[in-house]
C-alpha cells in the first residue's frame, strides 16, 4: 500500500477542492464518482484511507462501505455528508467508519482528521473530531449532554477530592469496590461490578441515629451525617437502586438520616462498558439510567467521555470545574453505539417481560420450586448484604464504659437472616429456609413493586456470584417458575414530600408517673409526656418503649385515650429492653415514639354488637378498646368480654374484669386452660367459650388478640357462628424495630405490620399468605 495515500469517493464537484488540499498537504490522492468505481479501484490497489460520501449516484456510500470492509477489513474510512444525522452516523460506525465527517469543512479540520485517522492505523475506532464543534457550550443546563475530556475529567475529579468526601470506584486485587480515593488516577471506570453495592454509602455498615446521656435528666441528640460527598463511577443499574432507595426513604415518613445523606451526595455515573456475566440489567430496565445522577459519563473513546448533566448541582461543577463542549453528530453516534456495545454483552435474560413477574408470582406461592432451591441455603445472609436494593435495618443501642454516654446504632439486617421475624411470644413467623427464600424473590418481583412502583432488583447479578449455594439469582427463580408455568400450562409514586422528620427516630421524654404489679412476670406502667401533651393515641395503637442505654421495644398501649393526660402500658418481662423496664422506678425517664399502627376499626364497630377475644397477654391492647367502649357506652351495642389464661396464676386484670362483667349490657365469660384448688371458673381453652355466647352474627364485630396459635381455632370457631371475614378483626404480633416501615422487620409478605396493622381484618389476613 503507498503511505499516505487517500481515496476519495465522492459526485460532488466541490470535492475536487477536497482532493487539492489532500495534495497540498502531501497525500497521493485518487478519486471516484461512484460507488462501483471505487470498489473497482479497490479490487486493485490498497489505499491508506478512503473519504466516502453518503448520498453517491448507484450504490449507497454505506453499502459501499460495507464491501469494501469485506475486501479490505484494515483500510480505513471516514463517511462524509452534508445531510447529517444520528441514526446514520450510528449505522456508518457500525459498518465500520472510523468516523463521520459533516460537510462543509475546512482544510485543517480535514488534514487533522486524515493524519489522526491513519495514525490510530487498526486500534479500536475512536471519535476523534469535532467538526462544527463550539469549544464551549453556550450553557450548561440540566439533561443538556456535553464532550468532555479525560484532562479536564480529571481536573474536575481532583477539584471534587479538594472539597468533599470523594468515593469512586477503585481495583482491589482483581476485583473492583468503591472506596475513598485520593486522585483521579486511582479510578477504574470500566469494570463490571464493584463487591460492595454504592447505597452502602447511604445505608452503611453502622451507623450512629442519636446519642443520648443516662440519669435523672436524660438527654437525646440526633445525629445525622451532612458530609459532603461525591461517589463516582456509579453505574446506571445501582443509580435504579438508588432510585429505588429515594422513594423508600425519602418518600412517605422521610428519614433524616437517609436523606441528609443523599441531600449531600454527588453521583457521578457511568455507562457500562463491561457488563458483569451474571447481571441482567437489561431485562430489570436498568441498564440505562435517566435521572437519579448529577453528571453521567459515557466513555467514547479518544480521551474523551460524553458528559450528561442530571441536576442543577451536576451543572455547578460542571460550570465550575470543567472545560466542556457540544457533541458532534458523530460523538452522539459513538454514544450511542458504546450503549448498544455493551448491551450485546449481556448474556442472561428474563424469559418474559419483567411486567409479567407479580402476577407469575401470584400464581405460583406454593410452587415446588420454592422448597426445592432453598433446601441449599445456608442462611449466610450474603446474598442481602451485597445487594443494592436491600435495605431493612436493626437498631441497637451501645452504652459507653462510663455507663452514662451512649449512642443508638442502625445496621444492615435482613430477611434471609434466621432470627429476622422471630417475635416474643417466641414464634418466628418466617422460621424456615421455605419462607425465608420465597419471601426474598417475592419482595424483590412483586412486594416492592405494588408499594412503591419500582421492582426490588436491579440485575445487578452481584448476589448470584457471591452465593456460595448458587441459589439467591432472582432470575434464575423468575425463569424457572415461569417454566414450570409454561410446563404445566402501577405507576410510580412519587416523592412528594423530601422534607425528612427529624423526630423520626426522636423519642419524647417521658417520665413513670405509677407501676404496678399485674402478674409474676407483668406489669403496668402509667407514663406521663415531659410536655404534658396528651399521647392521642387510638385503641389497637403500640408505642416504642425506650429504656436509656438498653434500646426500644414495642409495646401496645393498654389504656384508653379517652381517660386522662397519662397512658399506661402493660408489659411482661421477658428479655433486655423488658427486663430493664422492669427494674425502673416511678420518677424515672423514658423515651417515647409514636403511636404507630392503625389501632382498632372504631368506626366500622360503632352501632355494632362486640364480641371481644382475649388470649393470655392480648388482654394488654384489647384493655385500652373495652375502656373505650365502656367510656363510650351508648355508641355500642350488647358487649361479650371473653378471656383465656393458661393458668389461674396466669390471670392479669382480674380486678378490672370483675368490673367489666358488672358494666351495662355486657356478658363475660372466662376459662383458664388448666385449673388449679383455686378456680371454680370454666375449665378449657378458650374456643370452647365460643359456642356458649350469644350474638347475631349481622350485627357483630369480632376482636381477637391473643398468640398466633390462638387465631385459626378462635376464627375457625367464629365461622362455624356465620360471621363475615370483614367483621373479624385480629391484631398480630411481629417484630417492630423502626415502627414506621423502614426497617423491614415487621413484613407479612409485602405489608409492613407497623403501618398497615397491627390490626387486620380476617378479609385482609386471607389475602396475606405468611400472616396466620
Ligand atoms: C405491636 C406489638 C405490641 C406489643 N405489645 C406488647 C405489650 O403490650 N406488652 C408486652 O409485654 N409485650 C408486647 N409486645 C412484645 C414486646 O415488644 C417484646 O416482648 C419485646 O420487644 C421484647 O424485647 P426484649 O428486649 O425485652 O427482649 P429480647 O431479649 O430482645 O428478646 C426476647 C424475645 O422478644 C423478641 N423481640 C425482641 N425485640 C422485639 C421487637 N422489637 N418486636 C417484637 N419482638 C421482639 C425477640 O425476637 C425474642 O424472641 C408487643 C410487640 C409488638 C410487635
Ligand atoms: S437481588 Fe441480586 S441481582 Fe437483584 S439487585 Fe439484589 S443483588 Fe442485584
Ligand atoms: S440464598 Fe445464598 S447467599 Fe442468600 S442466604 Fe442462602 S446461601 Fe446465603
Ligand atoms: S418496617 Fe420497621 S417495624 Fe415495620
Amino acid at each position: 500500500m503507498a503511505e499516505n495515500s487517500v481515496l476519495i469517493v465522492d459526485s460532488d464537484p466541490k470535492s475536487r477542492d477536497t482532493a487539492a488540499w489532500l495534495k497540498g498537504a502531501g497525500f497521493r490522492v485518487t478519486t471516484a464518482t461512484t460507488g462501483e468505481e471505487a470498489l473497482n479501484l479497490i479490487d486493485n490497489q490498497d489505499f491508506s484511507i478512503m473519504l466516502l460520501d453518503m448520498r453517491l449516484p448507484g450504490k449507497h456510500g454505506l453499502g459501499v462501505l460495507k464491501e469494501v470492509k469485506v475486501k479490505r477489513p484494515w483500510m480505513q474510512a471516514i463517511v462524509t455528508t452534508d445531510h447529517p444525522s444520528v441514526e446514520s452516523a450510528t449505522e456508518a460506525l457500525k459498518q465500520g467508519a472510523a468516523d463521520y465527517l459533516v460537510k462543509p469543512f475546512s482544510p485543517e479540520e480535514l488534514e487533522k482528521l486524515v493524519k489522526d485517522t491513519i495514525k490510530s492505523g487498526s486500534k479500536q475506532k475512536t471519535v476523534s473530531v469535532q467538526i462544527k464543534a463550539k469549544t464551549t457550550p453556550a450553557k450548561i443546563t440540566s439533561q443538556a449532554t456535553f464532550v468532555i475530556s479525560t484532562e479536564s475529567l480529571k481536573n474536575l475529579v481532583n477539584n471534587l477530592i479538594r472539597e468533599r468526601e470523594t468515593i469512586g470506584v477503585k481495583a482491589k486485587q482483581g476485583k473492583f469496590s468503591f472506596d475513598k480515593i485520593k486522585n483521579f488516577d486511582e479510578l477504574a471506570l470500566d469494570y463490571d461490578v464493584t463487591v460492595n453495592p454504592p447505597t452502602a454509602f447511604f445505608i452503611p455498615a453502622c451507623e450512629t441515629i442519636l446519642r443520648y446521656k443516662r440519669g435523672d435528666n436524660p438527654e437525646i441528640t440526633p445525629v445525622t451525617d451532612s458530609t459532603p460527598r461525591v461517589l463516582i463511577g456509579v453505574h446506571p443499574d445501582d443509580i435504579n437502586a438508588i432510585n429505588l432507595l429515594d422513594e423508600v426513604f425519602m418518600g412517605n415518613n422521610p428519614d433524616p438520616n437517609y436523606t441528609a445523606r443523599r441531600q449531600n451526595t454527588l453521583i457521578i455515573g457511568v455507562d457500562v462498558l463491561t457488563p458483569l456475566t451474571t447481571s441482567f440489567a437489561p431485562s430489570m430496565g436498568t441498564y440505562t439510567a435517566d435521572s437519579g445522577f448529577d453528571l453521567l459519563l459515557t466513555d467514547i473513546g479518544n480521551s474523551s467521555y460524553m458528559i450528561t448533566v442530571g441536576s442543577e448541582a451536576g451543572a455547578q461543577i460542571l460550570a465550575r470545574y470543567a472545560q466542556v463542549r457540544e457533541p458532534t453528530v458523530a460523538e452522539t453516534a459513538r454514544q450511542k453505539q458504546v450503549r448498544e456495545e455493551a448491551l450485546s454483552k449481556y448474556r442472561l435474560f428474563l424469559d418474559m417481560p419483567r411486567e409479567k413477574i407479580p402476577h407469575l408470582l401470584d400464581t405460583n406461592y406454593d410452587n415446588p420450586y420454592w422448597k426445592s432451591r432453598s433446601e441449599a441455603c445456608l442462611n449466610c445472609g450474603s446474598c442481602i448484604m451485597v445487594c443494592p436494593t436491600c435495605f431493612c435495618f436493626d437498631v441497637q443501642d451501645d452504652v459507653s464504659l462510663n455507663m452514662v454516654d451512649g449512642e443508638r446504632v442502625r445496621k444492615p439486617d435482613g430477611c434471609m437472616l434466621v432470627d429476622f421475624s422471630k417475635v416474643a411470644a417466641g414464634a418466628n413467623f418466617r422460621g424456615d429456609k421455605l419462607s425465608r427464600f420465597r419471601h426474598r424473590m417475592y419482595h424483590k418481583g412483586k412486594y416492592m413493586l405494588d408499594r412503591y412502583g419500582k421492582f426490588g432488583c436491579v440485575g445487578c447479578g452481584r448476589c448470584t456470584v457471591t452465593c456460595l449455594a448458587e441459589i439467591a439469582s432472582p432470575l434464575e427463580a423468575y425463569n424457572a417458575i415461569a417454566a414450570s408455568e409454561k410446563a404445566k400450562d402501577k405507576a410510580r409514586r412519587t416523592i412528594t414530600n423530601t422534607r425528612p422528620q427529624p423526630e423520626l427516630y426522636l423519642p419524647h421524654m417521658a417520665s413513670i408517673t405509677r407501676i404496678t404489679q399485674l402478674g409474676a412476670r407483668e406489669k403496668l406502667f402509667e407514663f406521663k409526656l415531659k410536655d404534658g401533651h396528651k399521647l392521642g393515641h387510638r385503641p389497637g395503637q403500640f408505642v416504642e418503649v425506650y429504656v436509656f442505654g438498653i434500646g426500644e421495644s414495642p409495646i401496645s398501649l393498654t389504656s384508653s385515650p379517652t381517660r386522662d393526660h397519662t397512658f399506661e402500658v402493660a408489659v411482661r418481662n421477658v428479655g433486655n429492653v423488658t427486663g430493664a423496664l422492669h427494674n425502673l422506678e416511678v420518677g424515672s425517664p423514658v423515651g417515647i415514639r409514636g403511636p404507630f399502627g392503625n389501632g382498632f376499626p372504631l368506626e366500622q364497630m360503632e352501632g355494632k354488637d362486640l364480641l371481644l377475644i382475649a388470649g393470655g397477654i392480648g388482654v394488654f391492647p384489647l384493655r385500652s378498646l373495652i375502656e373505650y367502649v365502656l367510656d363510650r357506652r351508648e355508641s355500642y351495642g350488647h358487649i361479650n368480654l371473653l378471656f383465656g389464661s393458661r393458668s389461674p396464676s396466669e390471670r392479669v386484670f382480674s380486678e378490672e374484669m370483675a368490673q367489666w362483667a358488672k358494666a351495662p349490657d355486657v356478658t363475660f365469660m372466662e376459662t383458664v386452660d388448666k385449673g388449679d384448688d383455686t378456680w371454680t371458673g370454666n375449665v378449657g381453652v378458650i374456643t370452647t367459650l365460643i359456642p356458649k355466647v350469644q350474638f347475631d352474627p349481622r350485627k357483630t364485630v369480632a376482636v381477637v388478640v391473643g398468640p398466633p396459635i390462638m387465631y385459626r381455632f378462635v376464627t375457625n370457631e367464629l365461622k362455624k357462628r356465620d360471621l363475615a371475614d370483614d367483621n373479624i378483626i385480629l391484631s398480630l404480633e411481629r417484630k417492630m424495630k423502626c415502627g414506621v416501615g423502614k426497617c423491614g422487620n415487621c413484613q407479612i409478605n409485602g405489608v409492613y405490620v407497623c403501618q398497615e396493622g397491627p390490626v387486620f381484618s380476617l378479609t385482609r389476613l386471607r389475602t396475606l399468605r405468611e400472616a396466620i
